[in-house]
């Protein structure tokens, strides 16, 4: 599928704000900035989709892309580890290589349910956790989410129960109320496959964009999907920032608590992905 990327110096303020920061510790800020690109907003799936393939009135970044400015990469970054769970992270867990090892076993997770305890013995699994260590804790029990494949040249994969393409969204695993949200799981997400995915996302936690609807006299919803869709819609020309995660890294994220989706649109084979949740929080790294 083919991206237009416009020049940052023709675009106009965005007016971003800094909320959920990006901690990319195996990055220096240069190269972080040269694995993201920003949309310009978001725009009506139906625009773009002739062919009914999303729910009724889906949101989905404008696909023109450019770079962010030094300004709103230093809104998006932060070179600290955050001490809270309010938090994106991308983590280099594997090299081509090892990955490449795991690959003839990967198979056998398809035979695994989520209550599968036997995930946890995986060797890719085991060694991703191991791997894990060295960046993060959790401190509540991991939990399975699943194997997922995506088609190539998808804006956007996630899809619902009648296997229509939702759009960006916030998660409700435990559908917790908004004052709730901010202390949900996040979700770990770790491309396990040979081709590139992009994690997309907008910085701002639940909490933030209500105070910016109510700023814009608008009155926010209490439901957080219904929240989600009033900020999009307020705020159309926010951006959607695209994260690059190339086989073997993984993100951190807070789903149920900032609006998101994964892309497939720039990969030329299916993407493979293994997802867990629990409520990671990032460590001090003294030596990987
Ligand atoms: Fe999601």
């Amino acid at each position: 599928m083919s991206m237009a990327v416009a020049d940052a110096s023709q675009s106009s303020c965005s007016s971003m704000v800094a909320d959920i920061r990006l901690y990319a510790p195996d990055y220096e800020p240069h190269v972080q900035s040269e694995r993201m690109l920003l949309s310009r907003g978001t725009l009506p799936a139906e625009s773009r989709d002739s062919r009914g393939a999303y729910v009724a009135a889906a949101l989905i970044p404008n696909p023109i892309w450019r770079k962010p400015s030094e300004s709103e990469q230093s809104m998006i970054s932060s070179v600290d580890a955050p001490n809270d769970r309010r938090f994106v992270a991308v983590l280099r867990l594997f090299g081509t290589q090892q990955l490449e090892s795991f690959r003839p076993s990967i198979n056998s997770l398809w035979l695994m349910t989520r209550e599968d305890e036997r995930v946890f013995l995986h060797p890719l699994v085991v060694a991703l956790l191991g791997r894990l260590k060295l960046y993060a804790h959790h401190t509540e029990r991991l939990q399975y989410t699943g194997l997922t494949f995506d088609p190539p040249g998808l804006e956007t994969v996630s899809i619902d129960a009648s296997r229509k393409y939702v759009g960006l969204h916030v998660d409700y695993w435990d559908r917790k109320p908004l004052s709730e949200r901010h202390s949900s799981p996040s979700r770990l997400c770790v491309n396990i496959g040979t081709e590139s995915r992009h994690l997309l996302y907008m910085n701002v936690g639940l909490e933030r964009m209500a105070v910016m609807l109510r700023e814009a006299n608008v009155e926010p919803a209490e439901e957080p999907a219904h929240l989600a869709r009033q900020f999009m819609s307020s705020f159309p020309a926010y951006p959607v920032i695209r994260l690059l995660i190339e086989p073997g890294e993984a993100y951190i994220a807070p789903t149920e608590y900032i609006i998101h989706d994964a892309s497939s649109a720039e990969a030329s084979g299916r993407t493979q992905h293994l997802a867990f949740r629990s409520d990671f929080r990032i460590q001090e790294i003294v030596h990987r």
